[in-house]
């Protein structure tokens, strides 16, 4: 690529210490392996081999690292660290408290989480389950993180640190003292006034007034409020437990801090969390093995990745765990065909990870986890298929150290807030209506389908830099939520909002004056009352503008709205509906504020985002971009990277004007590139 990769320009700083470079490598966990010098002494070669340029180390080593309480065995460690390092491998050390040591938990069971009816977990009970109010833990988690710390801190391999593990599954602990901590959260939130928690709860609903602050406690059902606060209070808790983890690091050395969030990023408000690391990261175990009908599995794990880059909008983030063939838990054991590998990992790429790392590098040969897809199985031979394409893909993002820092700027976002799926969850009524996640996933299939970039962003983000904001079941309204939208159509961005937005409170009650609740003037309209239609019902309408395809109907529910100074442009044709306003806009500022009074189908949503893109001044990635191809950018001060990704079984070719090189090869892309089955590439071209 000649001049192009040896420009230093950066959109960002490494996640990491150390040169520019996408990352490679992943879980290594060489304590099941102290037994066999011979295998610890070959793994940093295989890695070498494999292209791999960094292994997270120490997760659930804390048992390795202090046998018994306050004997610290750090030899081990030390030779790790060494030969790692020789081979050209960084590390990031975990602070390993994602697993207790026996002796701990025996000797301090208040260590470990209690579940709702009381039982605590013992210690052989999994992980990722401690009690995070807990003195004890705190006070042997910050020694053992204090010694690592101290020890490494200045250790040529050490890159970084990754706190704890995938915290989530252990965020809620129901223990006395966990009980106690929300109360006094309690009493902070609402100034020590017990009536107000009252009236903000609307207790007097069925004599459920609390007396006394002791008398609240969490998993009361019928006060929907009171499980939604506890939510609340286990995420601040979960969140400080990751910052004391930080601190203590911090003690010793300044290098970046990540944690590893996972599956439906609905167990605790990674939007919090985020702001106790300096990057985030995900766990990634999506469905597709390259069958003919995984594209929807593809679209889902987008949908995740855009939302973990979506807490620290536009930085980079990385793909911490990812499976090269196939998980054990996974419920059909099909591995993935050729490619498929490579196409998951490129596309992470082109969503804003600066690397692809696996759990894990080396298997167990015991354990629950021995059957999971590892780079390398046990102490098995390492000439397969899958460490053959873990090698290629290793030179491949080493050719690709140009993408390392760029930005991921997204013109659209699309709202998915924890709080609003929470509410959902704990609200008595919609029981079969659409919930936020899938909806915000919907839309998102939209914004990709399209081609442009999409961030993933939760209620409490600064909108006023998107051209095209979507809220999509955005059920409950956090403080400032209704100003954000408004300070967003006002800097020019068209906002879309529906009809399963903007019902509760804070505390789950309705919106007070009705809804919309406060965005009633901005949106320019009234609601009186929502219809949840048969899954086999639709309601046709009028649309003379062509906002949606020819014969697009609403779906799924109708709001029935009252214009109150807002435009109807698409409206109910007949029936029980006919003549209410299905879509609407009002223009405030440089931008404006739909509504979206029904629901609709991908295509109709496909339009309409299409429509609203138009209006914004919005482009695709590419012009012309095929229906099944993936497009994603990243951005350097001087070029500008698109990835694309055809997870599909036919092969697509993508048009390209002049200008784009192959980013791997450096050779000229000429007037377009051919995509196989699950095939992908990356292409550069000055800015
Ligand atoms: C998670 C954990 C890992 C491992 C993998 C297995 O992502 O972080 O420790 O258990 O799952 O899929
Ligand atoms: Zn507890």
């Amino acid at each position: 690529m000649g001049v192009m990769t040896d420009s230093p320009a950066r959109a960002h700083p490494m996640l990491v210490s150390g040169s520019y470079r996408l990352l490679h490598g992943g879980d290594y966990n060489p304590e099941q392996w102290l037994h066999r010098p011979d295998i610890l002494a070959e793994d940093p070669r295989l890695m070498r081999l494999a292209g791999v340029n960094e292994a997270s180390v120490g997760i659930f080593s804390w048992a390795a690292i202090e046998p018994e309480r306050d004997r610290f065995e750090f030899a081990w460690l030390d030779g790790v660290m060494d030969r790692l390092h020789a081979a050209g491998v960084g590390v990031i050390l975990a602070t390993p408290l994602a697993a207790r040591p026996r002796w701990l938990a025996e000797a301090h069971p208040e260590v470990m989480r209690v579940h709702p009816d009381g039982r605590r977990d013992t210690p052989g009970f999994g992980r990722h389950n401690p009690c995070c109010s807990s003195p004890v833990l705190r006070e042997r988690g910050a020694l053992v993180i204090d010694r690592l710390a101290a020890r490494y801190a200045g250790h040529p391999a050490l890159i970084g640190w990754h706190i704890d593990n995938e915290f989530g599954e252990g965020a809620q602990c129901h223990c006395e003292r966990c009980q106690a901590g929300f109360r006094t959260w309690l009493r902070t939130r609402y100034d020590g006034d017990l009536d107000a928690l009252n009236r903000a709860w609307w207790t007097a609903f069925w004599s459920h007034q609390y007396q006394s602050w002791d008398h609240i406690r969490p998993g009361d059902s019928a006060v929907e409020a009171s499980q939604l606060n506890w939510r609340r209070w286990c995420s601040e808790l979960v969140a400080d437990y990751c910052r004391f983890q930080v601190a203590a690091v911090r003690r010793h050395s300044q290098a970046s801090t990540t944690t590893n969030y996972h599956g439906s990023l609905e167990h605790h408000d990674h939007g919090l969390m985020a702001q106790a690391i300096d990057y985030t990261s995900f766990d990634s175990y999506p469905g597709p093995d390259g069958s003919a009908n995984d594209r929807r599995e593809f679209e889902h794990v987008g949908w995740t990745l855009d939302a973990t880059r979506g807490f620290k909008p536009g930085r980079p983030w990385l793909l911490m765990e990812s499976c090269p063939s196939v998980p054990q838990w996974r419920q059909r054991q099909r591995l993935k065909r050729p490619g498929v590998h490579r196409a998951l990992s490129l596309a992470a790429v082109g969503q804003g990870s600066d690397g692809v790392c696996y759990f894990q590098w080396r298997g167990g040969r015991g354990g629950m986890e021995k059957l999971h897809g590892s780079v390398i199985s046990q102490d098995a031979p390492h000439d397969t298929r899958v460490f053959r394409e873990v090698a290629a893909l290793g030179r491949e993002l080493a050719a690709l150290s140009g993408v390392a820092g760029a930005d991921t700027p997204a013109p659209v976002a699309v709202l998915w807030d924890v709080e609003s799926e929470w509410a959902r969850r704990y609200n008595s009524g919609l029981a079969t209506v659409v919930r936020p996640g899938d909806l915000s996933r919907a839309w998102h299939r939209a914004v990709w389908a399209f081609g442009a970039n999409v961030d993933v962003v939760d209620a409490t983000t600064d909108l006023a830099a998107y051209r095209v904001v979507v809220v999509p079941g955005v059920f409950l309204l956090r403080p400032g939520f209704a100003e954000r939208l408004q300070a967003a159509a006002r800097a020019g961005a068209q906002v879309l909002v529906d009809g399963l937005s903007a019902w509760v409170d804070e505390d789950m009650a309705c919106v007070a004056g009705g809804r919309p609740g406060p965005l009633r003037g901005a949106l320019g309209l009234r609601c009186e009352e929502f219809d949840q239609l048969r899954p086999d019902e639709s309601v046709p309408l009028d649309d003379a503008g062509g906002w949606l395809p020819a014969n697009a109907a609403a779906v799924g529910w109708v709001d029935r709205v009252h214009a109150e100074g807002c435009e109807v442009l698409v409206a109910c044709r007949a029936g029980f509906h006919a003549g209410w306003p299905l879509l609407t806009r009002k223009a405030l500022g440089g931008g404006a504020l739909w509504y979206l009074a029904g629901d609709l189908d991908d295509a109709a949503r496909l339009h309409l985002l299409r429509r609203l893109a138009g209006t914004a001044g919005v482009a695709p990635c590419l012009p012309d971009l095929p229906a099944t191809v993936v497009a994603r950018e990243r951005v350097q001060p001087d070029r500008r990277f698109v990835v694309v990704v055809n997870p599909g079984h036919e092969p697509a070719t993508v048009p390209l004007q002049p200008g784009w090189s192959d980013a791997v090869s450096g050779e000229a892309a000429g007037e377009r590139v051919v995509l196989g089955a699950w095939d992908a590439r990356v292409l550069v071209r000055p800015r």
